[in-house]
């Protein structure tokens, strides 16, 4: 499986609204409704499309926030694509990639299993939960490693 990635650009938020839309999907989530609201939650973190042969199949961020402490604010690989791997691939780069940091942390909704289960595969903790986290109405549990 060739997995490659690419910075997004601004003029990416319309395909990162739609990798969204498509991603979160189920009963518990809330995607981003406008590329404004995009815009919005990513100020500040560096996102990168992530393709498989070529083909857009999803995006990661993350937000920095000190010298020592990053926040993954997103990890998504659109349906067709999940449950083969490439979520693994991607939270062990991100990881690699940003060596140097001592503490990462997230959000996911507890009723996201296939996350949680890829976040514990690497060793993060649950820490803390936190109602209506985005203002959806929905809880979040956060996670550390
Ligand atoms: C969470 C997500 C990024 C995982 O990506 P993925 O490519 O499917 O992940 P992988 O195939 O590498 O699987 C990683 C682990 O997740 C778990 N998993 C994956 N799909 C699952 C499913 N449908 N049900 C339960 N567990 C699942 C498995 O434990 C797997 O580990 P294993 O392969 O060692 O058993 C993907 O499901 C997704 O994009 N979901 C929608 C967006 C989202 O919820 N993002 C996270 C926000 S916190």
């Amino acid at each position: 499986m060739k997995i490659s990635y690419r910075e997004a650009k601004e003029l990416d938020y319309q395909l990162i609204l739609k990798l969204d839309q498509a991603a979160f999907c189920r009963q518990f989530d809330c995607p981003f409704k406008t590329e404004t609201e995009v815009k919005k939650y990513f100020k500040n973190s560096k996102i990168f499309v992530i393709l498989q042969n070529n083909k857009v199949v999803g995006y990661y961020s993350y937000k920095p926030e000190d010298k020592d402490t990053v926040e993954i604010s997103g990890i998504v690989v659109i349906p067709e694509y999940q449950g083969k791997g490439i979520g693994s691939i991607v939270l062990k780069k991100i990881l690699n990639d940003l060596n140097n940091i001592k503490t990462f942390w997230l959000t996911a909704h507890p009723k996201n299993i296939a996350a949680l289960r890829l976040y514990f595969k690497f060793g993060f903790t649950i820490t803390g939960w936190k109602d209506n986290y985005f203002g959806d109405g929905q809880p979040r549990l956060i996670l550390k490693k």
